[in-house]
């Protein structure tokens, strides 16, 4: 089991707030939140350059997704090298939401994995079963698959900078957070798979987020679970007060 250190917790904000609104809901975060902790916020790609230029050493930049190569003709397409200039640290990649909208997209996680872990960024890899997978009871073969897919072993440069983030889509946007017991067996199924593939010394350095409704109220719950190492944050995001409680409750746990 990963020993306890500094939660990570990301605000993912998906394709909402306008740049213009940005900023103050960022700066009001801050206000409302321990000193220590790092706020890490993954807005639209439009918000990022206004948020870069707050400077303020508790705000990490994160980003929704990226393309797997560095540049070339891909209309409408954002790369590694282009967020890492305005200064992304942290790169979501595999969200379920991007991969119900293009079913090709599963076949491009690997390499985007690779691109973002070359460029020396933080890959955020998400993975999470569907409704009726979890109630066939065949959620850890599907997780299993997922990771043997998308994270095969040998294929990535600083692989001490990926972060994993469980996500089960039935609880994605829906205010039913998956139940203790159910976090606790897959974050434990995912660590062993780590271990397992990885080795035990790599696996105890990769932090397990979980997303899904997580809330000011099961945040310290949720906390307290082994295995569990942060959260990715949608909807209660985009309340500051709430993403703040969120975060303090993380920070007081570890
Ligand atoms: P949610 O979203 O917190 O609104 O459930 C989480 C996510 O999709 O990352």
């Amino acid at each position: 089991m990963l020993t306890k250190r500094e939660p990570l917790i990301i605000a993912n904000w998906k394709m909402n707030v306008l740049p213009n609104e940005a900023v103050s809901l960022v700066l009001e975060i801050c206000k409302q939140v321990s000193e220590q902790a790092k706020i890490i916020v993954a807005p639209p790609f439009t918000h990022l350059s206004l948020l870069g230029s707050l400077n303020n050493d508790n705000i990490f930049l994160g980003a929704q997704d990226c393309h797997e190569k560095d540049f070339g003709a891909f209309t409408s397409e954002i790369s590694c090298p282009m967020l890492k200039d305005l200064g992304v640290k942290y790169i979501i990649l595999g969200h379920s939401e991007k991969r119900l909208s293009n079913p090709l997209e599963n076949n491009r996680i690997t390499n985007k994995i690779k691109s973002v872990l070359q460029a020396g960024l933080k890959a955020v890899y998400c993975c999470g079963e569907p409704l009726d997978i979890r109630e066939s009871g065949k959620h850890l073969e599907f997780i299993k698959i997922q990771l043997q897919n998308d994270l095969p072993t040998n294929s990535f440069p600083n692989i001490e900078n990926l972060i994993i983030a469980y996500e089960p889509i039935w609880a994605i946007g829906t205010g039913k957070t998956a139940l203790n017991d159910q976090i606790l067996e897959t974050h434990e199924y995912i660590y062993d798979w780590l271990s397992d593939n990885y080795g035990k010394k790599l696996a105890d350095t990769i932090p397990i987020l979980y997303g899904g409704s997580v809330n000011s109220n099961n945040a310290a719950q949720i906390a307290h679970i082994p295995n569990v190492n942060g959260a990715l944050v949608g909807g209660a995001s985009l309340n500051p007060l709430e993403f703040a409680n969120i975060l303090n409750s993380f920070y007081l746990v570890n």
